[in-house]
């Protein structure tokens, strides 16, 4: 078996996109276009090699920790020029995979048929049929049906025009043959370009056969010039993801009112509202149902759990059975025990709260580890930051903290304590006591309101 290498072409300027970000480093879903090019790449090939040009020193150290060959091509002079770069650094006996960079959603799948095509005669090129080929080089082939050449949209005679099958730019050639014909290539054509498509032609005459693989799906080859391709590549990305996730088992209201931008796993039964957001790893045990408008972002949530509307949660781990939300906000760090309910406004940050605890109603609870069964009422807030530093609040199992109190950290309230409600608590409060810290209620009878 021949080796395969890989040439991604990224050195485009992308003016379109209008952006000081070089094109291939804006993000479709979780990563940048050439990410994923990168990732399909690595799948099939040990070495890659990436042109590179404008706003190239970004792009490099974005992708510092691949292991990539890169290769500078100062002058964009065309596609032709561009592989021609990256000649002296490719082995002789192998066969090269030529992708673009802006190119994001094409798939392993297609790709290895490609490559299979190529084994016979050492060159195979991915072609498309659009109902609307403008712009895009044509495939023209004899009477028996074998590719003669390619020909460029502006190079193209009407009748050329005419034609529906179009070349995708992806191609796989024995090294062999691009080292014999790349060299050879002019730029007189209509852009004064060294196009790589004029590679076709030469190959077909020195009688060599050239196949193909024509792919159905458009979006597979769609390239990103601006960001309203962008735009549409992502949706289509997220209703493909969509697709996979419900013929898993998933059920999402609306697959085109849902987003997942990274890893989603999850047990059966499980329901996704509307406008849902997931980013980083996010794993869901069985029977979790997510109301809409919820953003969450790298946390594992057990099953049986309930996230109500409008709840955002980041790094955090959910228990089985509890409820979360309505317009919860869980911040990084937290751990919710199993059955605990976490209420509407209530934002936790880098705290653990028990078993069967429950703090309902807008509250802050941070640095703070809650034991089990405690009761935290409406309005309680950690103290946590003197201004300085950060304290922690400790509050033993079976507590009940009366609404409106705050504890000022660092703080121990120990088991089955009841603190009273209005408390502003700043010493610690042994375990079986009731702390309490407001003034006695005056009562003034028969007082007339000024007038
Ligand atoms: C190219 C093909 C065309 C095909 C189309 C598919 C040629 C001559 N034409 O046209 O047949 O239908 O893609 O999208 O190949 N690039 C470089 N260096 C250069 C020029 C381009 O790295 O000097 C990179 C670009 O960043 C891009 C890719 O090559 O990723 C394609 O270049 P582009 O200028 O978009 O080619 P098209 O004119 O669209
Ligand atoms: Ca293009």
């Amino acid at each position: 078996m021949q080796e395969i290498e890989t040439i991604i072409l990224a050195a485009g300027k992308g003016s379109r996109m209008k952006s000081n970000i070089p094109k291939v480093l804006h993000v479709l879903g979780d990563s940048p276009l050439l990410g994923h090019v990168l990732e399909a790449a690595k799948n099939i090939s040990k070495k890659i090699h990436v042109v590179y040009g404008h706003g190239g020193d970004q792009v490099k150290s974005f992708f510092n920790d691949e292991d990539i060959n890169w290769i500078l091509q100062e002058q964009q002079l065309g596609t032709g020029h561009a592989v021609r770069e990256v000649i002296p650094h490719i082995k002789d006996h192998s066969r090269v995979l030529i992708l673009y960079g802006d190119v994001p959603l094409i798939t392993l799948r297609t790709l290895k048929l490609l490559l299979n095509e190529s084994i016979e005669t050492g060159f195979s090129i991915l072609t498309c049929i659009l109902e609307n080929p403008k712009g895009y080089g044509r495939i023209i082939r004899d009477k028996n049906g074998q590719i003669e050449s390619i020909v460029e949209e502006k190079d193209a005679s009407e009748e050329q025009k005419k034609v529906k099958e179009i070349n995708t730019g992806i191609m796989s050639i024995r090294s062999d043959l691009l080292k014999e014909f790349l060299p050879r290539i002019k730029s007189n054509n209509a852009q004064n370009e060294i196009y790589l498509t004029d590679i076709v032609d030469m190959v077909s005459k020195s009688g060599r056969q050239i196949k193909s693989v024509t792919t159905s799906e458009e979006y597979e080859v769609s390239g990103v010039n601006d960001k309203k391709q962008l735009s549409e590549l992502e949706r289509i990305h997220q209703l493909n993801q969509a697709d996979q996730f419900m013929r898993d088992g998933l059920l999402l209201r609306d697959a085109a009112r849902f987003d997942c931008r990274g890893e989603l796993s999850f047990g059966q039964d499980c329901e996704i509202d509307i406008n849902c957001i997931f980013s980083g790893k996010v794993t869901l045990g069985s029977n979790v149902k997510i109301g809409p408008n919820c953003i969450i972002n790298n946390c594992s949530i057990d099953s049986n759990v309930q996230i109500l509307p409008n709840t955002m949660i980041e790094n955090s781990n959910i228990g089985a059975g509890s409820c979360i939300g309505p317009f919860a906000r869980i911040r990084p760090e937290t751990v919710i025990g199993e059955n605990a309910k976490i209420g509407n406004f209530v934002e936790v940050k880098k705290s653990s709260i028990g078993e069967s605890s429950k703090v309902s109603h807008l509250s802050y609870i941070g640095d703070s580890n809650i034991g089990d069964d405690v009761n935290i009422g409406a309005g309680v807030i950690t103290c946590n930051y003197d201004g300085t530093n950060k304290h922690p609040t400790h509050i033993g199992d079976g507590s009940f903290v009366g609404s409106n109190c705050e504890l000022v950290a660092p703080i121990n309230i120990g088991k089955n304590s009841v603190i009273g409600a209005g408390s502003t608590i700043t010493k610690d409060v042994p375990e079986g006591s009731l702390g309490l810290s407001r003034s006695k209620q005056s009562v003034i009878a028969n007082w007339k309101k000024k007038k």
